[in-house]
């Protein structure tokens, strides 16, 4: 079988398809793919290990007709028409679990730079601006017996709630599209509904797919019902969430403070307002960056088409209806 991989991936993923026999090309090139070049790409082989945000859209599936299996080394989908793929009888798999530490990690690092504006005052010593001992400026807010509130509460809320728990004791609520058993047995987490949710949550942190359902729903109004003391995190996707609301919303004290790992658009602008905000923590993404998600990831995404070589159900599947077809 031949496969394309986008772009560079840890070596054991490679590895481990060369072993199964693959044949691979493999683009090393920084950054994502062109459109143009992926189709071409993907028109002269069998599988596509996609690393990055490709648009698999209508016109990509009809423009690679002979395009057989499609593994993502993602755990987002957002920017593949699942509907399409199906049509096509293409199965498409993802990520899971095995960035969900490293993930919710990182959720729990900008939640705690945000309460104590660690970004900013780093920001000062680089400037040159550490100045004297000062006692009431600039001071943050505690964690502990705070309530955490989780948008979506799969494997990466559940992490972060486990961290929040443990570490400071926080009560956990969530918004879901089913309540979370072992959520409510291992943290006595409780299912709210969204406005609950809202209006709750001393830290809001977002753990969903961005999907039309999702998209923006953490706008103007979302922000207006959150405390005026509540943190705002981000780790999924920017799309979730409206950027310039958001900037609004802790400039009017609205709410106090965000932790974004995701922006709307990435790469966010080095001169984004938000950046220079005190109560404010940006990272480029790099949630599954770390040695032992990314091996995890490429080693996953690599069974996945193992596995569809073998004539075998792709274990990550997401499109499960194209084995009915
Ligand atoms: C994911 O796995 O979806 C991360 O955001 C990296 O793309």
């Amino acid at each position: 079988m031949k496969v394309f991989i986008t772009r560079k991936i840890p070596q054991k993923g490679i590895e481990s398809l060369r072993a199964a026999g693959f044949d691979i090309t493999y683009r090393t090139d920084p950054g994502n793919i062109s459109q143009t070049d992926l189709i071409q790409k993907c028109q002269q082989v069998d599988c596509l290990l996609a690393a990055g945000h490709n648009l698999l859209d209508k016109n990509f599936f009809e423009a690679c007709p002979h395009l057989k299996a499609i593994a993502l080394m993602s755990a987002g989908y957002d920017s593949v028409d699942l509907d399409e793929a199906t049509k096509h009888g293409i199965p498409v798999s993802n990520i899971t679990d095995v960035l969900s530490n490293a993930t919710a990690d990182i959720a729990f690092l900008l939640l705690l730079s945000v309460s104590r504006k660690a970004f900013y005052m780093h920001k000062k010593i680089l400037n040159d601006e550490w100045k004297d001992f000062e006692l009431t400026e600039n001071l943050g807010i505690e964690l502990n017996g705070k309530t955490l509130g989780i948008f979506g509460l799969g494997r990466i809320g559940l992490e972060l709630a486990k961290k929040a728990k443990y570490a400071y004791n926080m009560d956990i609520i969530y918004y879901n599209r089913h309540p979370n058993e072992i959520a409510k047995r291992i943290l006595d987490a409780e299912y709210v509904n969204y406005d609950e949710l809202l209006t709750r949550s001393d830290v809001l942190s977002v753990h969903a797919n961005l999907s039309l359902e999702t998209k923006e729903k953490f706008n103007k109004e979302a922000f207006k019902r959150m405390k005026n003391t509540a943190i705002f995190i981000n780790t999924a996707r920017g799309g979730l969430h409206q950027e310039q609301d958001l900037y609004e919303a802790l400039t009017t004290g609205e709410i106090w403070g965000a932790g974004l790992d995701v922006t709307n658009p990435e790469p966010m602008s080095f001169q984004n307002p938000l950046l220079n905000l005190p109560n404010v923590a940006v990272l480029p993404h790099i949630g599954s960056a770390t040695e032992q998600a990314r091996d995890n990831m490429a080693l996953m995404a690599a069974n996945n088409l193992i596995a569809f070589s073998n004539q075998v159900k792709m274990p990550q599947i997401l499109n499960l209806e194209v084995y009915q077809k």
